[in-house]
């Protein structure tokens, strides 16, 4: 049921249910993160396996000290500038997290949301919410709560409706090796923001048998339809004759008889508004029954590198 009653999302938070949670980046699908009985159904419903960590989610960063240890400087720094917010950070865990959270690392990912009905919800409860995004896995991820009831119809309870998410794309992951920051994921907050702060970051590097990050795996928010991501729409379209095309585009339609419906992400060429409607065009897209959708590659500054990095996933076979 989509709903913006909290008091039931805490009632079947409490009663070791799952819940779906709006952020301000893509819907969660939410649990106790100390009850083994939520944390299971959250991977069972969403086919998830167990090989692959939640993100705890907590209502404020004094929390940290209950959850994590050994946090380095830069994590505070991070911490306290970018929440309520996109940014999550992989910290040594305390041993009162469960192994099935963490997939038995060492480490726990957390994050505060900026979501006021999710934090008022984190507000009211004693445990902290586990919540992967609320797709089955590989899917796209879902910005609306609507998009969360198609993917899972009356098997939840409740969908807390917190309308459309504003940024649209996942958080920005940050471990630490030796006290040295490492992006994991790219997410709602650019490197340029997050280097601003704390200097250079390396990349982790991508591991598709043993994934550190699995939203890191090659597949992965992809549409059911065959993508194409490109720097030449024009030689892409004429690649594919007769074909029943959709395109998603940064600002400019394409003049072209053979392309079927069009989708521009921001027609200012705004990266952040790009971000925000990347998830919810290619929904729509994906429902047209097209034979392709061709994608065109924004440019690789601030956040159209995280919007590319999502594109070049979705379009892995
Ligand atoms: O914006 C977001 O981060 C959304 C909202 C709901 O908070 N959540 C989200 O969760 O994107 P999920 O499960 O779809 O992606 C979390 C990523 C996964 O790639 C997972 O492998 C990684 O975080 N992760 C979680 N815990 C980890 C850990 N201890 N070490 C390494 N990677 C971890
Ligand atoms: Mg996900």
């Amino acid at each position: 049921m989509i709903t913006t009653n909290i008091d039931l999302a805490k009632q079947v938070l409490i009663n070791n249910g799952i819940i779906a949670i709006p952020t301000e980046t893509v819907y969660g699908l939410a649990g106790n993160t100390f009850s083994e009985i939520a944390v299971n159904k959250i991977f069972a419903l969403k086919k998830r396996p167990h090989y692959n960590p939640l993100i705890v989610h907590i209502k404020s960063a004094a929390w940290l000290n209950e959850l994590a240890c050994d946090i380095p400087d830069a994590a505070m720094l991070l911490a306290n500038r970018f929440w309520p917010g996109p940014l999550t950070l992989l910290l040594n865990k305390k041993p009162n997290i469960p192994d099935l959270v963490t997939a038995g690392k060492p480490t726990v990912a957390v994050r505060v949301p900026n979501h006021s009905l999710t934090l008022i919800l984190l507000e009211q409860l004693d445990f902290p919410l586990s919540a992967p995004s609320a797709n089955p896995f590989g899917s796209i991820s879902p910005t609306s709560a609507a998009h969360v009831y198609n993917y899972f119809k009356d098997n939840l309870e409740v969908i807390l409706d917190g309308g459309e998410c504003n940024n649209g794309v996942e958080s920005t992951i940050i471990g630490f090796e030796n006290n040295q920051p490492i992006v994991y994921r790219l997410g709602a907050i650019s490197l340029e923001d997050i280097e601003a702060l704390i200097g250079k970051v390396n990349f982790h590097t991508k591991n598709d048998i043993n994934p550190a990050a699995p939203g890191m795996l090659s597949r992965h928010y992809s549409p059911n339809t065959t993508t194409y991501l490109t720097d030449d729409l024009v030689e892409m379209i004429t690649l594919h004759p007769n074909k029943k095309i959709g395109l998603l585009l940064f600002k400019e339609l394409v003049v072209n008889n053979s392309v079927l419906q069009q989708e521009i992400l921001s027609k200012n060429g705004d990266l952040s508004e790009a971000a925000r409607n990347l998830y919810a065009a290619l929904h729509r897209l994906d429902k047209l029954n097209l034979d392709i959708i061709i994608a065109e590659r924004l440019p690789d500054n601030g956040l159209g590198k995280t919007i590319n990095d999502r594109l070049k996933r979705a379009v892995e076979k």
